[in-house]
């Protein structure tokens, strides 16, 4: 069995090798496999700082009616290293039934970060992609749902000698805005619901989440799939909830289908210019796509792509910023954030490893310029070699004045997520 796997590796690789040549070579590129760091000037002199009481958060979101952000923090440093199933790492399921991180509320002002008491949840919760909407039953900036996802271990025993399982399932909470405490409301689990990264809502009760593997564990399969381009085997479903009222299982009152899929490791979503705007990116392809939800009210949730943009690095939670100074096209810096590790080819040796170095890239591209994302200007408005953060998984800009904003930034494995000062 083993070798007929290799065989098959060998025949695809030798056909990428014969007919798809620059597929490789971008593989090569975004995945960083020559990249070498410290590499000139990564812009070291700019101040950062690290705000405390942040360990391990993967996703970051401004919720800009209340003007604070959000973030989905591991808490405590030793759990991602033994116990992550998006990086294949099912190594301590044990670990993973005790842990329990938590949603954070982050003053961009003050820099300061306050974890919020659960109500109704005290199970265990192992971090990863997170979604905030305004609640649309309050005045705006009032309160919050926030949709999480929850990487728990398959209580299901295993054989001897085999690995443990995910299974992983969507929280969903309600946090009023100025206190101290989050409600959950249910937790969201469906058979769609396989290897879950990220979720975009378009309201409490209907939500996106992206599947960013086919196989899980530690597999030969799943290897391949990182870096063969043509491994669209992902996808995005869609999770229409009945109602918020309380349910006695995890699978109950909601139905799911597949809105998008034939894609390459699907990953982070994120909000866009529009209502109907819906960011994907494509971790290993170093790509976003550009996409459109149906209209409100549709019996369909399927998502069309409209435009895809590449930079030469892995691309994880997309954002978009909305200058709030803008008076039109000639001063408007709005703009969309993409944020990935630059030596991801290194991941699997670093991914166990409390001590490794994964370098970083957040790609600043605005789309002001042109129609086509082919016509933006793209550049890189942060660079850092592992030394002021550790992975980069999220980013997501502030407004400081004209021309002027905040940058934050937070990875799967960063101690803290930093703030520093940007020129747009
Ligand atoms: C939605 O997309 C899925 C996956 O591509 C496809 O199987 C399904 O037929 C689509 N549904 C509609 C109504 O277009």
């Amino acid at each position: 069995m083993r070798s007929a796997v290799y065989s098959i590796i060998a025949a695809l690789l030798a056909y990428q090798f014969y007919a798809l040549g620059p597929l490789i070579q971008r593989a090569v590129t975004v995945l960083g496999v020559f990249r070498s760091y410290p590499a000139g000037d990564i812009g070291t002199t700019q101040q950062v700082t690290s705000i405390p009481d942040t360990t391990h958060c993967e996703d970051l979101h401004h919720h800009v009616p209340s003007g604070l952000l959000f973030t989905a923090c591991e808490d405590d440093p030793s759990t991602r290293f033994q116990w992550f199933p998006p990086l294949g790492n099912l190594d301590n399921p044990k670990l993973a039934a005790e842990s329990r991180g938590s949603i954070h509320v982050i003053d961009p002002k003050g820099l300061e970060s306050r974890r919020l008491k659960f109500e109704n949840f005290d199970g265990a919760f192992i971090t990863h992609g997170i979604d905030v909407i305004d609640d649309p039953e309050l005045p705006t900036g009032q309160a919050v749902y926030i949709f999480a996802i929850n990487h728990l271990p398959d209580p299901t025993p295993t054989a001897k000698g085999e690995e443990a399982k995910a299974r992983s399932q969507i929280e969903l909470f309600h946090h009023k805005i100025g206190t101290n405490t989050i409600r959950h409301i249910r937790s969201v689990w469906h058979p769609l619901i396989r290897t879950p990264n990220d979720v975009y809502a378009t309201s409490p009760t209907s939500v996106y989440a992206t599947n960013d593997h086919y196989y899980t564990g530690h597999s030969i399969m799943r290897m391949l799939e990182d870096v063969y381009y043509g491994a669209k085997w992902t996808d995005t479903v869609h999770i229409k909830l009945d109602s918020l009222s309380p349910v006695k299982t995890s699978d109950a009152g909601l139905s799911a289908s597949v809105a998008l899929a034939g894609v390459h490791n699907n990953n982070g979503l994120g909000h866009g210019r529009a209502e109907d705007e819906i960011l994907i990116a494509q971790a290993a392809s170093g790509t976003l796509h550009i996409a459109q939800l149906p209209p409100k009210g549709s019996s369909n949730y399927n998502i069309t792509i409209l435009d895809t943009l590449e930079v030469d690095s892995v691309v994880d939670n997309p954002s978009y910023f909305k200058d709030p100074l803008a008076t039109g096209p000639s001063d408007d810096r709005s703009g969309f954030l993409l944020p990935g590790i630059s030596k991801a080819a290194t991941l699997a040796e670093t991914s166990r490893d409390p001590a490794g170095k994964d370098p970083v890239k957040v790609f600043y591209t605005k789309p002001s310029a042109g129609v086509k994302a082919q016509q933006w200007e793209t550049r890189v408005i942060f660079e850092d070699d592992s030394s002021r953060i550790r992975s980069a998984s999220a980013a997501v800009l502030i407004s400081l004045g004209k021309s002027k904003a905040r940058l934050f930034v937070t990875g799967f494995v960063s101690a803290n997520v930093i703030a520093l000062d940007a020129d747009l």
